[in-house]
């Protein structure tokens, strides 16, 4: 019996209303019941099922050693799984923090509500689970999965999930509560059509700067609500070099959440431990236009992402760069002549040699860029041609930095003395 059914629109796409029009709560509440009802009676008396003890350091919270799951469908299986997340569940609500964990939950859509535009809905409309882990073997992924139930019921969302690691019945066992397994990698790139609320326990950093690259943007960051690794943690134990190299959103992200973080819901620390509930905050609506885009470089070595582009792309070739327009010229020099070109409705900029004797400096200036790649503060290689030679750069509408002098004084007054101070922290951080 599957609980959810299909509707067309994106918010709704899977509405948790049954044929009998249970509610999924009722419905899923009464089919646990009933499983197990079913489990006590099937199995009282046959050892190997609810018996081995674990008398780990969790001062009994998980009486059960790994249970190594089935390659095929097994009820009974099953029914052991239903009752170790049921009893995983009751363990949380019964918990010191789960009066905190209610709370945090019912102001998440109220903390939304004060940042969304009117026409933005604040009403969870998804769960989306990344690396809950194997139920079989670990008693952390049954206490997240119950979590992950809590969550579901809480918020009455269609919920999905994914893992590399899931057996077949581990899929199994999760469609069977309402949870619709996944069958493709995502690698954590969802992008967000409605408010979200990812759940990502004690997932990779990859995972988690991935979700937020995919979400980058000032209308889309908003309705994510990420319950995962705490951000601040990570900036606090990750050296900034190899976050602003490698995990440059998770990095920039970590001021523009609220973070509730999720404490006394198990007596063991290796379940909920350094884990926070994200809420965007309003800091999220003050960044401006070039925060979003300047963050968002950084492909790998020979590729370049620009504008409104959603993936990197390989440095243009001799060939892509023969077919381009060549548009106004916008700036020369004694080595180049520099000219807006277009490429895929996004607007780069060119430049020719101008001067054979100068054909050296001209080489030298590309193997620079090659060399630097994406960065913050120095403008983006997006192709060349060396035979021309030339090279194809970002288009930046405000032109060469000769002209910073006359755009700071130019700009609003009140931000004046801010922007020299950012311009010379950037000229030094780089
Ligand atoms: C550190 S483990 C966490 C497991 C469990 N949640 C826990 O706290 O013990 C990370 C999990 O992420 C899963 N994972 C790796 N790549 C993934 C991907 N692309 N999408 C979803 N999950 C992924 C792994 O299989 C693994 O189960």
């Amino acid at each position: 019996m599957r609980l959810i059914q299909r509707s067309s629109s994106p918010c709704l796409r899977e509405s948790h209303v049954n044929c009998s029009g249970l509610k999924i709560n009722e419905a899923l509440r009464h089919k646990l019941h009933l499983h197990l009802r079913l489990a006590q009676t099937a199995l009282v008396g046959k050892p190997g099922y609810f018996t081995a003890l674990h008398q780990g350091e969790c001062g009994g919270i998980d009486r059960y050693s790994p249970l190594p799951a089935p390659r095929t469908k097994n009820t009974t299986y099953t029914l052991t799984m239903f009752r170790r997340i049921q009893e995983a569940r009751e363990v949380i609500q019964t918990s010191e923090g789960h009066v905190n964990l209610n709370r945090n939950l019912n102001s998440i859509e109220r903390e939304l509500k004060a940042i969304l535009t009117p026409h933005q809905s604040d009403k969870i409309c998804g769960i989306v689970c990344y690396g809950l882990g194997q139920l079989s073997c670990s008693r952390i992924a049954r206490y997240q999965c119950a979590l992950l139930l809590i969550l579901q019921d809480h918020f009455q969302a269609p919920t999905e999930v994914y893992d590399p690691a899931f057996s077949v019945v581990d899929a199994e066992v999760l469609e069977d509560l309402s949870i619709n397994v996944l069958n493709r990698n995502e690698e954590g790139k969802r992008r967000v059509v409605g408010t979200t609320l990812f759940f990502l326990p004690h997932c990779g950093k990859e995972l988690n700067n991935n979700l937020l690259w995919a979400n980058w943007n000032a209308s889309s960051l908003p309705l994510c609500v990420i319950v995962g690794n705490s951000f601040s943690a990570i900036v606090q134990n990750v050296p900034t070099r190899i976050l602003k190299e490698h995990y440059r959103f998770i990095y920039h992200a970590q001021d523009m959440f609220r973070e509730l973080p999720l404490t006394a819901l198990v007596d063991c620390d290796d379940v909920f431990n350094d884990m926070s509930i994200h809420i965007p905050c309003h800091r999220m609506l003050h960044k401006c236009s070039e925060f979003w885009s300047v963050c968002s470089y950084g492909c790998n070595h020979g590729s370049f992402i620009v504008g409104t582009m959603t993936e990197c792309h390989p440095w243009l070739t001799c060939d892509d760069i023969r077919h381009l327009d060549i548009g106004e010229l916008i700036g020369f020099g004694a080595v180049k002549h520099v000219y807006q070109t277009s490429w895929q409705s996004i607007t780069m900029a060119i430049a020719f040699l101008n001067n054979k004797e100068y054909k050296e400096d001209f080489l030298y200036g590309i193997k620079i860029l090659k060399q630097i790649g994406s960065r913050r503060h120095v403008i983006q290689l997006l192709g060349f041609c060396e035979e021309a030679p030339v090279v194809l750069t970002e288009y930046h509408p405000l032109g060469s930095s000769l002209n910073v002098e006359k755009i700071v004084r130019d700009t609003d007054n009140t931000h004046n003395l801010r922007h020299r101070f950012q311009l010379c922290i950037d000229y030094v951080e780089y």
